[in-house]
């Protein structure tokens, strides 16, 4: 019988828009047979059924009150996440542009992090490996995680690589908005978007998905946090 290595534990994987977290992230994941978790997608969909509401993305009241109505779930298999918004699939409309330009105010209610970062919570608790991406995850959600990486890139570069995942034309725009998201992430009181102090920091600017890939391996690796799961075979990672 085949034995492969498993995730144990957390790997909390954080940094700004386009450092190609959610690539990584659920390779990393597939590859070890654990969990992923896209907290990301969790505030898109809040923002998604803030506007859906017809409520203004600024009225820190209003989204609370939306938000607490909403039925957020999100399925963490790596090789098919889901995300649903009250019952339907949203994992399209929650990449849609004004999502995108609703998420940042959204995300910066405190009272409105608060219930998703419960939500990952129990999500992660549940997990026996599972990998997460986001901002505050080696910070806020996860301050105990085994391992912590910050991924960061230049801003050319994440506007490029963010062009592409969302298949726009204008890079000059996805730039503005990608430094524009950055300075509202990171300037927020709540929870704002920085590394752990024990976070290894990863710039991925001159590097493809399966170095950085590589990379997260031999920490998983050297960090103990694998073990060797018997009775899987054909793909690794999968039962
Ligand atoms: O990773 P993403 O671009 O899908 O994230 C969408 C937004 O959600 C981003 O502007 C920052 C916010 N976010 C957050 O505040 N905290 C997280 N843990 C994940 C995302």
């Amino acid at each position: 019988m085949l034995q492969v290595d498993a995730l144990r534990g957390v790997v909390a994987l954080d940094g700004p828009s386009g450092t190609g977290k959610s690539t990584v992230a659920r390779r990393l994941a597939a590859d070890l047979g654990a969990r992923y978790l896209d907290t990301g997608a969790m505030y898109r969909a809040a923002a998604l059924g803030v506007l859906r509401a017809g409520v203004d993305p600024a009225d820190a009241g209003a989204v609370l009150a939306t938000v607490e109505g909403l039925d957020i779930h999100i399925g963490t298999d790596p090789g098919a996440p889901t995300v649903t918004l009250d019952g339907a699939d949203v994992a399209r409309a929650i990449r849609d542009a004004p999502v995108t330009s609703a998420v940042s105010p959204v995300s910066a209610v405190t009272e409105v992090r608060a219930l998703l970062v419960a939500q990952q919570r129990r999500i992660i608790d549940d997990a026996a490996g599972i990998v997460v991406e986001g901002r505050d995850i080696g910070t806020v959600v996860a301050p105990d995680a085994p391992l912590k990486v910050f991924l960061t890139a230049s801003p050319a570069q994440r506007a490029q690589r963010r062009a592409i995942q969302d298949g726009v034309q204008d890079l000059a725009g996805v730039r503005r908005s990608v430094e524009r998201r950055d300075r509202l992430d990171s300037t927020r009181t709540a929870s704002p978007l920085r590394p752990a102090a024990d976070a290894v920091e990863l710039d991925t600017t001159e590097l493809d998905a399966t170095e950085v890939l590589a990379a997260l391996h031999e920490l998983v690796a050297q960090r103990g946090l694998l073990v060797v799961a018997p009775g899987m075979s054909a793909q690794r990672g999968r039962p």
